[in-house]
């Protein structure tokens, strides 16, 4: 006769087999999926009903780019406080992920800071508490603030994407270029004196590169729009997430904040 197991030692095996979030209801066939929207995926953005009479999760239509990263980009640009952008990007329907996600992840800081950091996406922790910076990464990231004499609360921490994607894959091109309009208008109103981007994706998307990490880190390069103000002094730094796993690269990072240490000083000297 089969062994019977009890609802724990089944929960207990999911977790174990790496299984630990459940995103929807019924399962997805990916295949199917794809066909339909694979060479759509470059200029358009399924969006997904939030008819709430249907209780469907399927994408509905398609929508294109262009016109999202315009919506997008009213939205932003009509927001001008914090509090005004946060709502603008709740409101916001172009991006997929808002689906999944458990809660909007909006920056925190003081404004006017001399640091802003800016990170990839919000993990597991950070979806649960709707706060950036939360989880094992940000501890440590907090940790490395405090080696050089910053304290959290004096530095803005916001991410590229308000919104967790599943099991905290990397963020699509599509998905970064919906919410860009966002970030940048979240820059503009905290104004920093200093960038901080952390990670491959936040430096790739934010200074235009398609260099990796570990060329675009240990220099100070510039933070600049077209039409916007003065470019903004920035550093590209390794992720705290990419840290915990290699930590013999945590005497490069060493290096990046001292660096930031130093410009900091040399900054508060011309006040
Ligand atoms: N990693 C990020 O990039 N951002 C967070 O908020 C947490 C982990
Ligand atoms: N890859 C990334 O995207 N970021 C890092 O910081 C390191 C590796």
């Amino acid at each position: 006769m089969a062994k019977e197991y009890n609802a724990t030692q089944i929960l207990k095996w999911y977790l174990e087999s790496g299984i630990d979030e459940a995103l929807e209801e019924k399962p997805v066939n990916h295949f199917i999926l794809q066909a339909t929207t694979e060479d759509k995926e470059a200029d358009s953005i399924p969006v997904v009903s939030t008819d709430t009479s249907s209780n469907s999760k399927t994408p509905v239509k398609l929508i294109s780019l262009s016109d999202t990263t315009k919506s997008a980009y009213a939205a932003a640009k009509a927001a001008d406080t914090l509090e005004t952008l946060r709502d603008a990007m709740s409101a916001f329907e172009g991006c997929p992920l808002k689906q999944t996600a458990k809660n909007l992840v909006f920056g925190n800081g003081p404004v006017s800071p001399k640091l802003m950091l800016i990170g990839e996406a919000p993990g597991a922790e950070e979806d649960r508490q709707g706060r950036p910076f939360v989880g094992p990464a940000g501890q440590l990231l907090e940790r490395m603030l405090k080696a050089i004499s910053i304290e959290r609360g004096d530095v803005y921490i916001t991410n590229i994407l308000p919104w967790r994607p599943p099991g905290n894959r990397t963020p699509t091109d599509t998905e970064i270029a919906a919410c860009m309009p966002f970030i940048e208008r979240q820059i503009e109103l905290v104004s920093p004196e200093i960038l901080i981007l952390v990670g491959g994706v936040s430096a790739k998307t934010l200074l235009g590169t398609t260099h990796g990490i570990m060329r675009t880190r240990g220099k100070w390069l510039e933070y600049k729009r077209e039409g916007g103000l003065e470019g903004i002094p920035a550093r590209a730094i390794l992720h705290p997430a990419y840290l915990l796993r290699s930590p013999a690269q945590k005497r490069e990072t060493w290096m990046d904040l001292l660096a930031i240490q130093q410009r900091m000083s040399e900054t508060s000297q011309k006040l």
